[in-house]
């Protein structure tokens, strides 16, 4: 991240990490909001305390993001109305496909967050050893809520491997957008 390695142009240390908590509060968030449109719509079914705990933990994790970006005067997103939006219609919308469809939309965005935060451990190196342990106390709850998903009939839906690509490939750009914007 820094060091030998860094050449000129290259953001800072100070910068990466800022621009990672950028991105994972907005991950954070968008999570959140996509548990509230499935919860919208599952909220009596039988997923639904099942959900309800997996949202629970997602916002504890944008609480203690929320804090970083506080503590640290990190720039948010300027794109979060568009992931109040865009998460909660997700997850509402795979929601109405079917618990199953719900499901296999659970999984496709941890399998992205999973590797995510996985990557992010890996950039940060010995630095931040307080921001690292939190990166990876959350990816282990994202692997959780992937593994919950997976057996509850994510892998059954109906159309599952469209599905499921479209929805990593919308997570993946908007943790690409979210890092920059
Ligand atoms: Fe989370
Ligand atoms: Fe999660």
């Amino acid at each position: 991240m820094s060091g030998p390695h860094r050449l000129p142009g290259d953001p800072t240390a100070k910068a990466l990490v800022e621009r990672m908590i950028r991105v994972d509060h907005a991950g954070e968030y968008g999570a959140a909001r996509i548990y509230a449109g499935q919860l919208a719509v599952l909220g009596r079914s039988a997923s639904a305390p099942l959900i309800r705990r997996m949202a629970e933990q997602e916002e504890r994790h944008l609480a203690a993001f929320d804090k970083l970006v506080a503590e640290r005067h990190v720039r948010p997103t300027a794109l979060s109305p568009l992931w109040h939006v865009a998460g909660y219609a997700l997850g509402a919308a795979t929601a109405l496909l079917g618990e199953r469809a719900a499901m296999a939309c659970t999984a496709a965005v941890e399998e992205v967050i999973d590797a995510h935060y996985q990557s992010q451990i890996d950039a940060l190196g010995e630095a931040e050893p307080a921001l690292k342990a939190k990166l990876e106390e959350f990816r282990a709850n994202e692997i959780e809520h992937r593994d919950t998903a997976l057996a509850h009939g994510a892998e059954a839906a109906p159309a599952q491997p469209l599905l499921a690509a479209a929805i990593k490939a919308g997570s993946r750009l908007a943790i690409w957008l979210s890092t920059r914007i």
